[in-house]
């Protein structure tokens, strides 16, 4: 579980990601729950070291490299061996947080969740589903901004490059628009129950 957004208690996309917690944890009693708050963890961006180290095919750089892309390779691992990853996070500036795409750029690597082939690009982070939690703003599954949202198409895109293609999606939208931000928290928890979990 992948949550991003820094306010706290007075986030939507948090408020809906814990109760996905809560009815996972109900459903599946012996599975761990691993989660990842972006806002405190503050992930690097890839400096040249670490580029090097994760992107290295000289088994002997690699060796030498080990420690700069432990973190990557630690995050990366953990999500090979996930069955669903959820991630929770704001739409800001129309797109995501940079401490998301931080963790993007640490897990999205050749070779490891992607790898190139005769026939294009394969995904290697197989059998897995997602679920994208979104809050924002304005309305962007409809109306006027729908083609302002950097978001939902570019997350469901960056999944399905390292194959994740089974990706359903709970919107909190309007938070900046007082009649829907009223009933905005209740409608996505109402579309909780038809997630497929
Ligand atoms: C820095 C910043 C940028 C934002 N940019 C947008 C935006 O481009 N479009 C939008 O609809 N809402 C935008 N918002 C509003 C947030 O998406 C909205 O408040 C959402 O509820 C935040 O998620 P959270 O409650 O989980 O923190 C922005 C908020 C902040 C703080």
């Amino acid at each position: 579980m992948i949550e991003v957004s820094p306010r706290g208690k007075d986030s939507a996309s948090r408020a809906v990601s814990n109760k996905i917690a809560e009815r996972l944890a109900d459903l599946y009693p012996g599975a761990k729950i691993l989660r990842h708050d972006l806002a405190a963890e503050h992930l690097p961006h890839l400096d040249g070291t670490t580029l090097r180290a994760i992107s290295t095919r000289d088994p002997v750089e690699e060796e030498s490299l080990k420690a700069s892309a432990h973190q990557s390779d630690q995050l990366t691992n953990e999500l090979l061996e996930s069955d669903l990853l959820v991630m929770a996070t704001p739409m800001w500036n129309f797109g995501i947080p940079s401490a998301l795409k931080a963790w993007i750029d640490l897990v999205v690597r050749p070779g490891r969740t992607f790898q190139y082939s005769d026939s294009g690009v394969l995904g290697l982070a197989k059998n897995k589903k997602a679920i994208l939690v979104l809050a924002s703003g304005g309305v962007f599954t409809e109306g006027p901004w729908r083609s302002w949202d950097f978001v939902e198409p570019y997350l469901r895109q960056i999944l399905a490059f390292i194959g994740i293609v089974d990706v359903q999606t709970v919107r909190i939208e309007g938070m900046n628009i007082p009649p829907l931000a009223a009933t905005a928290l209740l409608r996505a928890h109402q579309a909780l129950g038809e997630l497929s979990l």
